[in-house]
């Protein structure tokens, strides 16, 4: 495996290398995020493709009372996760399930909020994993999608590089916002960044 070819399910000592550096360049696009969404009422959030952790312990100093669910493919991110959220972990308010998005393992309305930071690209099958990321949450939850890149006309040519040397897939803001609105979600708010290319996209389901 390539050292680039990390980004979709790091392993090993490559992994956690490639996992610190997203943890490190994730970090203003969380911070920008969390400047434009509420997450001080979380009780209990799913952050499915938690990666090395480094969002969810942004996150974490803000959602105080949650208590959360690190979901990854990769055994070594989970065990990164609870390494960079110790205190969550030892105070029992940090889980980790090796899973996929694909087929949750987890109740219907299981949580309040799922969170997904820059780990769609990787989805193998958008309109089917939102269905299910809406199945896991309770009637009143959100989903959170935090992304530093979509599809849109100036950013084509950067994301061409971006699909060619990490295998991502890219959708325009508006197709987020319609297959989420099709796996039942009311309604989606999305605030960007148009300088950096960032968005915080907000699906909230009936109830709300
Ligand atoms: C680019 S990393 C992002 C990690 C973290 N969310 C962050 O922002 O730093 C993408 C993560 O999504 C995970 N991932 C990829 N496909 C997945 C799937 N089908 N289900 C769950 N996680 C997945 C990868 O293992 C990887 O840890």
């Amino acid at each position: 495996m390539n050292f680039h070819s990390q980004v979709r399910k790091p392993t090993g000592v490559q992994g956690i290398i490639m996992a610190r550096r997203m943890n490190r360049n994730h970090r203003g696009m969380m911070q920008w995020a969390l400047d434009h969404i509420d997450v001080s009422n979380i009780t209990s959030i799913l952050d499915v493709g938690c990666g090395g952790g480094g969002p969810m312990s942004q996150l974490s100093g803000k959602a105080t009372g949650a208590k959360f669910t690190g979901l990854d493919l990769s055994i070594d991110m989970l065990r990164m996760t609870c390494k960079v959220n110790s205190s969550r972990f030892k105070e029992g308010k940090l889980r980790t399930v090796r899973g996929s998005v694909s087929s949750l393992p987890f109740h219907a309305g299981s949580f309040d909020t799922v969170f997904a930071c820059e780990t769609t690209y990787f989805w193998p099958d958008l309109r089917e994993n939102f269905r299910e990321c809406r199945r896991v949450l309770a009637n009143g939850g959100r989903m959170i999608l935090v992304q530093e890149a979509w599809d849109a006309p100036q950013w084509r040519e950067r994301n061409k590089s971006w699909q060619k040397g990490f295998s991502m897939r890219f959708c325009s803001l508006e197709e987020y916002a319609s297959l989420l609105k099709e796996a039942g979600f009311a309604r989606v708010t999305t605030t960007t960044e148009e300088e950096q290319g960032w968005f915080v996209m907000v699906a909230e389901t009936e109830g709300n």
